[in-house]
């Protein structure tokens, strides 16, 4: 196989996406960061090269690192973060996967602050190639304008009793238009920022890849009178299924394709909200606020004047609440199902404060404290601390039967919504359904669509399933970073038996010397 070589800073800088300036973490000084492709099977070999000030870690969202654990940029999980003015290597083969990807930091929230960008892996063999003429890729973020360190503070200090901070703007591929009048006097802001423009000729086909890499929001994605085909979720071809709108939950990726078959023109490209999606229940926040981290971008025809969509920007109603209906992807070739699960992992999520009155997330009453100088990893296998041995507060599930069919059941006993996402696997969605009983009735075993991050509504469960196949450290938790920080995080050690004969490479163990080493831990 092909090896692709990359290398990539991590680095300070200031930018202002959104026409407001601030210092944001950057990856090779650009927000988004740089997009890295490869095609299905080669090897992807990326250098990081850290100078940001901080330690920092590299995950590689929905890529499974069969045999390569290591490798899967968790802090305090399966590594010690790269400290500042240090160069790592991520080394790890695509394997058999391919499609819409991301990489983006995994710890202290620092991918809010920047540490994001798209992953594609091209298919040689795309069953689909001959619908699209061009693709784009296409991100959605939510922006925050303060410090994500500051904003931390804020929010995990005791008797805080307030929601997670609301984002001050969003980003589609990495720019947005905020509103500067709504700046602080002495910030330096550009009104009228221009927005992402795709550019595209009449009577041609896009393929779009979207990717929602959001600390917060949940988006929905639309191009004004331009049905969205999907072909592809999170890395997994679908039969194509057409909507008008598509949710985007954090951590999601999509394919969609566009026909370029109306008037030349400009039309709004839209990543919207519902407000009560986000701001339910938080009663202290203005809802006109939500303007802000409303996204827009332009499609552009050839022949149109470089200019704004005529139609208005911002729609005059709020959006449902939606989902995507699961059940409306089926794989695009059928897929066999594993079954019945011998091993059912129950974790229900709530809300609730620790002994100091700090605002926490917990998995089966466990709220996870990251233990940044020990990871997990290290400790299983080279200093030989036995599962039971592990403190509460790592939230650690294992089972040891290699092909068993594992079921993870998930309950979400809370108003939030959660994306609910996991390292090492591509799951099938089983079924998913309000409350917080399984109605085992409502599961489908015969064409479940897979996938690696999927959206938990409020009070409501889920069943995800796989084959236990990959020995490693493999972590669960909802992708909303604030809810990650508050602890809503429990890790699998997947056989452990294989896992305990694993050679872990001294690059790895490396990091957690010069860790300590290094004065400054952390933020
Ligand atoms: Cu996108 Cu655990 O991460
Ligand atoms: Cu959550």
């Amino acid at each position: 196989p092909v090896t692709r070589y990359y290398e990539v800073e991590l680095s300070q800088v200031d930018l202002a996406p959104d026409g407001f300036v601030k210092k944001i973490f950057s990856i090779n000084g650009q927000y988004p960061g740089t997009i890295l492709h490869a095609n299905k099977g080669d090897n992807i070999h990326v250098t990081v090269k850290n100078n940001l000030g901080f330690p920092s870690v590299i995950h590689w969202h929905g890529m499974l690192q069969k045999g390569t654990t290591w490798n899967d940029g968790v802090t305090g999980q399966t590594q010690c973060s790269i400290p500042n003015g240090v160069s790592f290597v991520y080394n790890f083969s695509t394997g058999e996967q391919c499609g819409t990807y991301w990489y983006h930091s995994h710890t202290h929230g620092q991918y809010m602050e920047g540490l994001r960008a798209p992953l594609v892996i091209h298919d040689p063999d795309d069953p689909f190639r001959s619908y699209y003429d061009l693709e784009y890729v296409i991100t959605m973020s939510d922006w925050y304008h303060g410090r994500i360190s500051d904003l931390l503070k804020l929010r995990m200090a005791p008797n805080y009793g307030g929601f997670n901070p609301i984002p001050d703007s969003g980003l589609m591929s990495g720019v947005g238009r905020y509103n500067c009048s709504a700046a602080p006097p002495n910030s330096q802001c550009r009104p009228n920022n221009p927005l992402a423009v795709y550019k595209v000729t009449s009577g041609k086909r896009y393929r779009l890849r979207l990717i929602n890499m959001s600390g917060l929001v949940h988006y929905i994605f639309s191009v004004d009178n331009h049905p969205l085909k999907i072909i592809e979720a999170d890395g997994q071809y679908s039969r194509p299924v057409t909507v008008n709108k598509l949710p985007v939950a954090i951590g999601q990726r999509y394919s969609v394709i566009i026909e370029a078959n109306q008037p030349v023109e400009n039309y709004w490209m839209r990543a919207t909200i519902d407000d009560r999606c986000i701001l339910k229940n938080q009663s202290t926040i203005n809802i006109d606020s939500a303007i802000n981290y409303k996204v827009t971008g332009i499609l552009r025809y050839d022949g149109a004047d470089i200019a704004d969509p005529k139609s208005k920007e911002y729609p005059d109603q709020t959006e449902p609440c939606l989902s995507l209906d699961q059940s409306l992807l089926k794989p695009y070739v059928p897929l066999q199902v594993p079954g019945p699960a011998t091993n059912e992992i129950k974790l229900t999520a709530t809300f609730g404060v620790d002994s100091q009155n700090i605002g926490r997330a917990f998995i089966n009453n466990s709220t996870y404290a990251v233990d940044d100088q020990h990871p997990t990893l290290e400790k299983f296998v080279n200093n030989k601390v036995a599962l039971n041995q592990f403190p509460a507060n790592q939230n650690i599930y294992s089972y040891d039967k290699w092909g068993e069919t594992v079921d993870i059941i998930f309950i979400n006993n809370n108003f939030a919504i959660h994306p609910i996402h996991m390292h090492g696997h591509s799951f099938f969605v089983l079924g998913t359904g309000s409350g917080i009983e399984v109605d085992k009735s409502k599961l489908n075993l015969i064409d479940p669509f897979p996938r690696d991050t999927f959206v938990l509504n409020s009070t409501s469960w889920a069943v995800f399933r796989y084959k236990a196949t990959n020995p490693g450290v493999w972590t669960i938790h909802c992708h909303i970073e604030w809810h990650v920080e508050m602890g809503m995080v429990a890790q699998i050690i997947e056989l452990p038996t294989a896992l305990s004969k694993a050679e872990i490479p001294e690059s790895v163990t490396d990091l957690c010397r010069q860790q300590q080493k290094s004065k400054r831990s952390r933020f």
